[in-house]
């Protein structure tokens, strides 16, 4: 499988994608990923995935969800990053990073078993958070409105984690304009209530994720991928609507993007359909549908949890690939147990060598 990129394609040895996935794991609460990260995305890597892509990874300190969040904003933590790429590399996957700001949805208590909801507060470790307006749609502590004077630099973050990325040498990166987070908070009106040029309009909603995109695509690499996670659609009638996530798909494809995930939903309570097996597809087959006359890679993620399922949606023209989240959690060989599934022939399975014993 070829992934376009802005100056050609990156091969992937197949289309399954993990999704991002959240680790709460960096125990020091400096953004630097532990040993914990290398062993899980290693071991997805040696299951046979052709993407990896690791968690949400702030792009500042405040950015974080959780104080054990990942991030990328010095040198360090691209070191440690880049001992990690060097494994899923070595097992044969390619290395995709999720950069992420979470906005108000920021300095929250990890999600594992043991902890609290709720805001974690500054005595504890949290830190005041920002977000397109002042909202209390989240259940956290108030988020202070992100003045115009400090959006510039935060565009500059987002370029910098994204160089950052590349001399650690991921190949591709993921921007999280999804569930909800700081970039979604810019999108859906249902926060975003300014009255500058970054409020109001479409096109003033989606200024920022606009300039993030523009100041990222001019410092990685061409013949590497960029993409775009989304919340399609905020699955209300006042919200962000999935007719404005295809629309955006088109102009951030002349920006240079190539790769679109396809999720939805992030604020306020979730008031989607049912999230039975692949509830999301038909947002990433619209946005397809929307790209057609581009060479793009659209993911469909959502309840996704057998080959035959994954190969049933890329078969019909749903999605160009599939991104896995709780079933490679379930099993980090997902990928290799779905290629036999699918009758993939032993000597051709994806996984590892070390793994060619195993038997399902
Ligand atoms: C443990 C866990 C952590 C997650 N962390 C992230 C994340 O860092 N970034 C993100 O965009 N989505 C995150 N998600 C959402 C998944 O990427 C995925 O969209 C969702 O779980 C639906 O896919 P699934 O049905 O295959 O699990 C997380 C999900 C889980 C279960």
């Amino acid at each position: 499988m070829t992934l376009p990129t802005a100056n050609g394609g990156f091969t992937l040895r197949n289309r399954a994608v993990v999704a991002p996935m959240c680790q709460y794991s960096v125990d020091a609460e400096d953004g630097v990923p532990t040993d914990w990260h290398l062993s899980h995305l290693g071991a997805l890597a040696a299951g046979g995935f052709g993407l990896v892509i690791a968690e949400a990874t702030a792009v500042v300190p405040e950015g974080r969800i959780s104080p054990r969040d990942t991030g990328l904003w010095n040198d360090e933590q691209r070191q440690a990053w880049s001992r990690i790429v060097d494994l899923v590399h070595a097992n044969g996957s390619a290395a995709g990073l999720q950069l992420a700001h979470a906005g108000a949805k920021a300095a929250t208590w990890p999600m594992l078993p043991g902890f609290e909801d709720g805001t974690v507060p500054a005595a504890e470790g949290g830190w005041p958070t920002v977000s397109s307006s002042p909202s209390d749609i989240f259940g956290y502590d108030a988020a202070r409105e992100l003045p115009r004077e400090e959006i510039a630099d935060l565009v500059t973050a987002w370029a910098d984690a994204a160089r950052r990325a590349d001399e650690a040498g991921f190949d591709v990166i993921q921007i999280h304009a999804a569930h909800g987070y700081l970039l979604h908070q810019f999108l859906s009106p249902l926060v975003n209530q300014r009255t500058d040029e970054y409020g109001g309009s479409y096109e003033n909603r989606t200024r920022l994720v606009k300039e993030i995109v523009a100041a990222v695509a001019e410092v990685w690499p061409e013949d590497k991928v960029l993409g775009i996670r989304f919340s399609g659609t905020d699955w209300a009638d006042d919200g962000w609507t999935l007719r404005e996530t295809v629309q955006l798909s088109q102009e951030l494809r002349e920006l240079g993007v190539t790769a679109f995930d396809l999720s939805s939903a992030g604020i306020g309570p979730y008031t989607g359909p049912r999230t039975g097996p692949g509830y999301q597809t038909p947002l990433a087959a619209a946005v397809k549908e929307g790209l057609q006359e581009t060479d793009s890679f659209v993911t469909a993620v959502g309840g996704i949890t057998t080959g035959t399922q994954a190969e049933h949606i890329l078969a019909t023209g749903q999605a160009d690939g599939v991104a896995i989240a709780r079933a490679a959690l379930v099993n980090p060989h997902w990928a290799a147990v779905a290629a036999s599934e699918l009758g993939v022939p032993r000597e051709e399975n994806p996984r590892a060598k070390q793994l060619w014993r195993g038997r399902w």
